[in-house]
């Protein structure tokens, strides 16, 4: 009714009151639940990074082995869930299939559907959400192989156990290198949450409708999938790659970045909020230099994205937009390091955002918040009369 503010994009709209995740854009600050991302990213592990975003504190010892011995706890699927991975052309793009996954989910626990759930009910529906999306990650990538997939084991913690599901064989016992758990928790630490992103307005709006959790974070997923946003980080190495192969002049390609004829973007670079660095590229930046060494890997993809950086914060183009590398400059060429394909980069993305995903459709069920409507003002035709088919 009455008078419509229009912000398309919703550049400068606060669609909610959140207290996960704060963010300073122009100092370059990020802090879930108050504690920095820095001290967050050396010390914490991804699941009490989950505990600390979905419950508001850092667990103590017993509830973290709590919590984790409730995750392992749900860590399988349906067995009747594998019948929708053989549904898939092998070919098939990881993010189609996960959020398609994610949703038939729901199919399998139906106590998610009930819109009033008990805070117990709630509890439970978010450890299973959690727990699974590992498992069903690693088998999006075992069935892209064609290989069998690996069942979740209950002596593994999460992310050992979502790289042995991964990276693991089934006739075999497969070491995973402790340089790769620890890089893949300071990965999904510095993913899991970013306040009123594109997903998470996406699965807090689809959510507000009291849709069950499944179906939200199915459509997180959606979102995320662009690469606007966490599609990015596929963009990027695809990009650093073309560099390559056309001869490496990044001067080249910083030119086609500024032109407004040509519809190139820097991918990487760029933020909706940050107008200085990120800080979780800067993380990033070091743990990649640092994991490249210990694993031993050379990739010149590497000095291209340093040269593209160095170059870009010196054009006064970039200067003048506050363009600085995101968080998905330099995430990529770690996840290749490791192993992973480039088009799983997303997924990993998305697995790292779950517990923000959770946490603020959580807090969006505990504000009570109203369905998420917005408004428009409205362009068309004022007031036509009809026409008959054959008049036209
Ligand atoms: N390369 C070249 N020019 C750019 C870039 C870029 N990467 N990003 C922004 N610009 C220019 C843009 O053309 C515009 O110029 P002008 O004022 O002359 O029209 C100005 O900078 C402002 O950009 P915008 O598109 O209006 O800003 P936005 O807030 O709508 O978009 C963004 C933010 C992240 C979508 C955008 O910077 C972008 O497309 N970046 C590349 C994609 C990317 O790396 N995305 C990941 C974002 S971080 C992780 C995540 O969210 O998942």
């Amino acid at each position: 009714t009455g008078y419509v503010t229009l912000d398309v994009g919703y550049k400068n709209t606060g669609a909610t009151k959140s207290n996960i995740t704060f963010l300073d854009g122009e100092l370059g600050v990020l802090k879930y639940r108050g504690y920095p991302i820095e001290q967050l990213a050396e010390k914490s592990t991804f699941i009490e990074v989950a505990y600390l975003l979905i419950y508001g504190e850092l667990p103590t010892a017993e509830q973290l082995t709590k919590f984790q011995s409730d995750l392992t706890h749900h860590t399988l699927l349906h067995e009747d869930m594998k019948k929708f991975f053989d549904g898939f052309p092998s070919k098939s793009h990881p993010m189609g299939q996960l959020s398609s996954l994610v949703a038939a989910l729901s199919a399998f626990y139906p106590e998610s559907l009930k819109s009033n759930q008990t805070a117990e009910e709630q509890n439970q529906s978010i450890i299973k959400v959690l727990a699974k999306m590992a498992t069903v990650v690693s088998w999006i990538y075992k069935k892209s192989l064609g290989h069998p997939v690996i069942y979740p084991q209950n002596k593994y913690d999460y992310v050992t156990n979502f790289l042995n599901m991964t990276f693991g064989q089934r006739t075999e016992e497969v070491e995973i290198d402790p340089v790769v758990v620890s890089a893949m928790n300071t990965l999904l630490i510095l993913h899991a949450d970013h306040e009123q992103n594109c997903s998470t307005s996406t699965v807090r709006i689809v959510g507000s409708s009291e849709s069950n959790i499944y179906a939200s974070v199915s459509a997180g997923i959606s979102a995320l999938w662009g690469p606007l946003h966490g599609g990015a980080n596929q963009a990027v190495i695809e990009m650093l790659e073309q560099i390559k192969n056309d001869g490496g002049d990044t001067d080249k390609w910083i030119a086609k970045a500024k032109d407004k004829n040509d519809p190139f973007r820097l991918m990487g670079f760029g933020h909706r909020v940050y107008k200085n660095f990120d800080p979780r590229a800067k993380i990033i930046k070091k743990a990649c230099d640092d994991i490249l060494e210990k694993l031993g890997i050379n990739d010149e993809v590497l000095e291209i994205a340093k040269r593209l950086e160095e170059v870009a914060l010196q054009d006064p183009y970039f200067v003048e937009r506050k363009l600085y590398p995101n968080v998905d400059f330099y995430s990529g060429i770690i996840y290749r390091a490791l192993g992973f394909p480039t088009d799983m980069f997303t997924v990993l993305f998305a697995l790292g955002r779950l517990p923000g995903w959770i946490a603020q459709w959580k807090e969006m069920k505990e504000n009570k918040e109203p369905i998420g409507r917005p408004r428009q003002i409205y362009t068309g035709a004022t007031n036509r009369e009809y026409v008959d088919l054959d008049k036209r």
